[in-house]
């Protein structure tokens, strides 16, 4: 009832809601929030009050009292916590605009290829309680290759890797649909885990997880150098003997071998996926090859062990961790063009 006039007083916006970041995408002001979906509460005779969102919310992680909660309300590209998440999203939304009853923004949210309908149905609703008009859902795999700037809609095929912080999503697309996509929770956030289990039996101290993440984004790398130990660098955690605070040195040899179960996982997921599509579009990949988007498109040499397990070209897409914000962008610009493919309602 308010569609005209809404759209005169508001923004429409894309949202990719990942499970380790937020992005908003304005069109004609490109990306307007890029804050981690992170949210601290206050938590006092049982009552919750938000004291930080985003990046503030994220700095307090792993030091905090016990009266205060850091949520992570997402998980593995859905929700996980209702509540929180639509306090996050209603907040992120003001930032772009004063959402009213008079000016509630059109949205498009991606969802991962995976999600279930009950899913689907939770992220919808939390965008439309945050104050949307209307949300539509996108694959988060034709997001991510219209924001790496693929042509999606002809009839060629191409490959799509999304290694994002809760999962990996491996997509062959033609003809602007998913021929196959497969799911894994394998991302960023696994990858630290892996790290930290490695720092505990090998090197007998307890890592914390933005240590890890800040070693992994820094140093980090999917193969095992070819001579010595490569980069090295220091770090503080917490004894595994003596409880103590200590130091120790991890280098890029070892950040390799603790990163290698989740980069083996990624090869897998791509190597069946090229076993299961119809040999026409075998010949598209083998002449388009591979684009990798997603935060973990970052880690150094991801492309390298890609191509040699694949024998695929393998590219990483500009700017990876805003390509599926950019390219539900794309979609909401697009509009009618993409067909059915953004779903309005289900
Ligand atoms: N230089 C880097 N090397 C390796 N990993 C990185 C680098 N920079 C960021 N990352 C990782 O990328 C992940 C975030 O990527 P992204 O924002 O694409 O995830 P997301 O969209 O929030 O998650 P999902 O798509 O799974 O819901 C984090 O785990 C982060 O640590
Ligand atoms: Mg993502």
């Amino acid at each position: 009832m308010f569609g005209p006039l809404s759209s005169l007083l508001t923004h429409d916006m894309a949202i990719d809601l990942g499970t380790a970041n937020t992005l908003i995408h304005v069109s004609g002001s490109g990306i307007v929030v890029d804050e981690p979906s992170v949210v601290a509460y206050h938590v006092k005779d049982g009552r919750k009050r938000v004291i930080a969102v985003g990046k503030a919310a994220k700095e307090m992680q792993g030091r905090t009292p016990r009266s205060i909660q850091v949520v992570r309300p997402m998980r593995d590209g859905v929700i996980a916590d209702f509540a929180v998440a639509e306090e996050m999203i209603k907040y992120f939304m003001r930032r772009v605009d004063r959402v009213s009853v008079f000016a509630k923004p059109k949205v498009i949210v991606c969802v991962p290829h995976g999600a279930t309908a009950v899913e689907k149905r939770a992220i919808r609703q939390s965008v439309l309680s945050a104050g949307a008009r209307t949300a539509g859902l996108i694959p988060e795999p034709i997001a991510a290759a219209l924001g790496a700037g693929l042509e999606i809609l002809g009839p060629q095929g191409c490959m799509i890797v999304d290694i994002g912080g809760g999962t990996t999503e491996v997509a062959v697309l033609s003809m602007g649909d998913i021929v196959y996509a497969t799911s894994i929770r394998v991302g960023g956030d696994y990858m630290d885990e892996t790290l930290v289990n490695y720092a505990l039996d090998e090197l007998s101290i307890h890592m914390g997880y933005r240590t890890a993440e800040r070693i992994k984004n820094s140093l980090g790398t999917a193969r095992i150098p070819e001579d010595g130990a490569g980069e090295k660098v220091s770090f503080q955690g917490r004894s595994k003997d003596g409880g103590h605070p200590a130091e120790v040195y991890i280098s890029q040899r070892m950040i390799a071998e603790a990163l290698r179960d989740p980069v083996d996982q990624i090869r897998r997921a791509v190597s069946t996926a090229c076993h299961r599509i119809p040999p026409e579009l075998s010949a598209d990949l083998w002449e388009n090859g591979i684009v990798l988007t997603g935060g973990g498109a970052l880690l150094k040499e991801i492309d390298i062990a890609l191509h040699e397990y694949s024998k695929l070209t393998v590219t990483i897409a500009e700017d990876p961790l805003k390509c599926v914000a950019t390219g539900t962008g794309i979609a909401l610009a697009m509009g009618k063009r993409l067909g059915p493919i953004i779903d309005f309602e289900s």
